[in-house]
Order: structure tokens, then sequence, then C-alpha cells
């Protein structure tokens, strides 16, 4: 009855648990997202989050480099006004993406990695990540020529990273070769490489004022896929993605640890709105510990690979971490 081995030796004191801590959080490694509109609001679906107008998103990011994160993930929200079915404010130089990017990027220069959302579901009047056929389904060749358009004029507005996240096939390959062929050869790209079609991107789609009918399960992937999650991250390194990203987060965690076993990049993962209304909401009603319940998930997804983490969370557990 008297064990030599003893895992629990290891656990005795907190410098002991500290000591061989095998995941450690860092605030350089957290990366914020935020929501750029033409003014500033609460987002009721999402408390604690809002919507910034560009004087407000100046503010949160001038906050992000004093707390030492790894950088911003923005979001353009335009005016209902302003969207149309090719998503043409995506493009446009001062679309507001764009003014998003540069309006950030003047106040935190390279101090921190100013990352932008290539997607047109924000800027379409129909709210589907692409162009539609005729016959109403998404045209994943069409889209493609947008994205390039897209990617180069948040580039040129400043954006260190752009972030395809609109599942279209070819969509990392067309996008570099534009950077390119327009000299953004510096422009990094987070490729959205195992995107999910999930229930808990029901928050966001309010916070961008989503006009989407329908469903987007013709171009993210069906939630049981696992295999397919790590065949999509393979076609995303070989057209030159420079970091791949596995979406949403938690309830995915086996498809990260494979994108994790296999990447020669770093990994993201993003805790999309649903998993942080969940806490939220958990906490608010005094069923969970909220502090800890975060750390534990952030914590828990940085233990199954991933080296970045998108979380709403991050400039407040940036401050935890200090
Ligand atoms: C698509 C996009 C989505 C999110 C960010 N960008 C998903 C979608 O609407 O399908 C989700 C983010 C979140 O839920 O926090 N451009």
């Amino acid at each position: 009855m008297t064990p030599h081995i003893r895992p629990r030796r290891l656990r005795t004191t907190p410098a002991m648990r500290r000591l061989v801590s095998e995941t450690r959080l860092h605030p350089g490694q957290l990366v914020w997202p935020l929501f750029v509109g033409e003014d500033s609001a609460p987002i009721s679906s999402m408390p604690g989050v809002m919507r910034h107008d560009l004087a407000s998103v100046e503010e949160a990011a001038r906050k992000a480099v004093d707390a030492g994160l790894g950088g911003v993930m923005l979001f353009g929200v335009p005016d209902d006004a302003d969207k149309d079915a090719q998503g043409t404010h995506g493009w446009l130089p001062d679309g507001m993406g764009q003014r998003a990017v540069s309006a950030v990027k003047g106040i935190v220069g390279d101090d921190l990695v100013v990352m932008v959302d290539t997607c047109l579901d924000e800027f379409t009047s129909h709210g589907h990540c692409g162009v539609l056929d005729d016959r109403g389904g998404v045209d994943n060749d069409a889209t493609l020529a947008l994205y390039a358009r897209m990617a180069v004029a948040q580039a040129e507005a400043g954006a260190h990273v752009v972030s395809p996240s609109g599942m279209m096939d070819g969509q990392v390959a067309v996008i570099r070769e534009a950077l390119d062929a327009a000299g953004h050869t510096d422009v990094a790209i987070l490729a959205y490489a195992a995107k999910y079609a999930s229930a808990f991107y029901g928050p966001f789609r309010e916070a961008v004022a989503s006009t989407l009918q329908g469903d987007r399960r013709t171009y993210q992937q069906d939630p049981g896929n696992r295999r397919e999650g790590v065949r999509e991250t393979r076609l995303d390194l070989v057209e030159g993605a420079d970091m791949v990203m596995v979406k949403p987060a938690s309830h995915y965690l086996d498809v990260l640890a494979d994108v994790a076993a296999l990447s020669e990049v770093p990994v993201a993962a993003y805790q999309v709105s649903g998993e942080y209304v969940m806490i939220e909401a958990a906490a608010e009603r005094g069923w969970i510990e909220r502090q800890r319940a975060v750390e534990e998930s952030v914590t828990s997804i940085a233990r199954a690979g991933a080296d970045i983490v998108l979380t709403y969370w991050a400039l407040e557990l940036a401050g935890w971490l200090k």
C-alpha cells in the first residue's frame, strides 16, 4: 500500500506546480478580435464586447500594446446602406475594414501585429462569404478574384496579416499571388484552414449585423469531419499559408491537435463568440467561477497545440497574467 512512484510529489506546492507546468500562457500569444463600424455600440449578444468607432478602436489598440498582446484581428462592420451583392466595400480603399486597419496601424505602428478578416460576409447584402451564382449558390472562383482585391486593399491600408476566412477553395494561393504582384511580399497570410459550420458563431452574426439567410454548409466544414480538417490544412500550407487556424476552438481540440502535429508553421485557434458567451452567461448566474473558467479554457486550447489564441478575453486575460 506504499507506492514508490507518486505523481503527487510534483503537485505539493505552488512553486513546484509552477516549475513543472507544461502549458504557460503569455500575453504575446493572444490576439484580440475587434469589431469596427461607423459608430460605437455595445453588442447585446456578447456582453462585455462592443462595436468600436475609429476613435474607440484606436484607444483599444493602445491598450493592446500596453498589455503586450500579440496582435489584434479587425472586422469591418459597414452600415447596411454600404452592403451590396458583391460586397464592394470589402475592397474599396475607404471601406470600413481598410479605415479600421489604417487607424489602428497609425497608433500601433509595428508594436503590435495588425491582422484583418479577409472575407466578404460583413459586406454583402445577402450575408454570404462570397458572390452568388444565378442559382443562388456561392460561386467559388468568382469570389476568389474579389478576395484578391480585398487582400491587396487591406495590405495597402497597412495590415501586417490578412486572414482569409471564407473557406473558398484556392483562396490562399490567389491572395498570395495578388499580394506579391502588388509588391506586398512581406504581408503574411493567416489562413482559416479548418473552419467548421458552427452554431457557436451565433453571437458574432449579431455583432456584424449579418444579413445571412440560410447557412454556410456548402463552404464551411461539417462539424463531424476530423480528417477533412487535416486535408484543408495541408492544402493551405501548399498554397503558401504563413500561419494556419482552427475554428471554433474548444469543441475542436482534436482537430487542433491534428493540425499542430502536421503544421510547419504557427498554429492559431479562434475561441469564438459562442464559446465566450457560454462562460460569461454561466458566470453571470454564479454557476461557474469566471476567471478560472476563462483561464482554463484558453490553457486547454494552448495545451491542444495552439501557439496563438484569438479570444475576446485577450486584454483582460493579459492583465491577469502579468
Ligand atoms: C466569417 C467569420 C465568422 C466569424 C468570424 N468571421 C463566422 C461566420 O459567420 O460564419 C465568427 C467569429 C465568432 O463567432 O466569434 N467571416
